[in-house]
């Protein structure tokens, strides 16, 4: 495995905080902290944050923190970034206080992307407590989930793949090239750093956001479904239907965010327990069946429907 041991904590600057709130904590099931001056954290398991969710006008990912095993290993890092031409910064006390983490070193990956890499992000001193969920979200070590990291073209893919993969040690799960649209392909790599499939995508895809969209999951199937429920009734944005991926095998469906990416909100997603052993394979399709456009999806179950009687 890397010198990276896990997605730690994300983070995204919101022009809607109580928008965000709602989806948050009464649609995804996640616990809310005490609110700050211009933000709030979100919980998802025994660790104080997960998500930081702040005041501004991006609506997208800020910061994307990544643990390692210790100071060795972070400094190992360090060297290996400093040598490849990434500037490194050493976090101060302040800063590493608002992450709930020992020590912090800000980078950035090729496209610009703040990277925070960490030592032990801190637990919280009560447990995790959701209001809607009827398990748990799948954390431990295999981290908060996974995000699709937006590269702009075949360069630009490139970089990214020679920063996550060469420099901070990610292992190639597999990749995917498939029609996205018509006269779209898309090209996406997927890399792990623990027994979860993969906690970093990355891929060309043209939309205006650093990510597409990122993965939790839940521990019961059936949590994945009142979701579901919870997300139709409150008419939230549906990006795509329930569906599976040939690669990681996830249940899931898509939803928007209130700043305009997706949550996977996912089940039984694929481990990978043995590296010596995994074989890395391309697919040809994004998705073995549904996570179709809710469109789309509409438009085929009216085709299924009984005409209304002619006048
Ligand atoms: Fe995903």
């Amino acid at each position: 495995m890397s010198g990276i041991k896990e997605l730690a904590y994300v983070g995204y600057e919101v022009s809607d905080l109580a928008a965000w709130e709602h989806f948050a904590v009464n649609l995804l099931g996640m616990q809310i902290t005490p609110r700050g001056a211009d933000g709030f954290s979100l919980r998802m398991d025994q660790k104080a944050q997960r998500w930081l969710i702040t005041q501004g006008a991006a609506d997208d990912l800020v910061v994307s923190g990544y643990a390692v095993d210790s100071d060795t290993a972070l400094d190992q890092l360090i060297a290996e970034l400093q040598a490849a031409g990434f500037k490194t910064t050493e976090g101060d006390a302040r800063l590493a206080a608002a992450r709930q983490v020992d020590r912090i070193v800000v980078t950035a990956d090729p496209m610009g992307n703040r990277i925070e890499l960490v030592t032990h992000p801190h637990d919280a001193p009560a447990p995790f407590h959701s209001d809607v969920l009827t398990g748990p979200f799948l954390t431990g070590a295999c981290g908060l989930g996974h995000q699709f990291i937006v590269t702009q073209n075949e360069a630009s893919q490139a970089q990214a793949l020679n920063f996550y993969h060469t420099l901070l040690g990610f292992h190639i799960s597999d990749r995917i090239i498939a029609p996205l649209a018509p006269g779209l392909i898309a090209d996406a790599m997927f890399l792990h750093c623990n027994p979860r499939h993969h906690t970093v995508a990355l891929g060309a895809i043209p939309i205006p956001k650093k990510i597409h969209h990122v993965m939790i999951q839940v521990a019961q199937r059936q949590d994945v479904g009142y979701a579901w429920d919870r997300c139709l009734k409150a008419g939230q944005p549906l990006e795509m239907t329930l569906g599976s991926h040939p690669n990681d095998h996830m249940l899931s469906f898509y939803v928007k965010t209130p700043s305009g990416f997706a949550v996977e909100y996912g089940w039984g997603g694929l481990t990978i327990d043995d590296e010596s052993a995994w074989q890395v394979r391309t697919y040809d399709t994004l998705d073995d069946w549904g996570h179709h456009p809710p469109a789309q999806e509409l438009t085929l179950l009216q085709q299924g429907l009984p005409k209304p009687p002619s006048a």
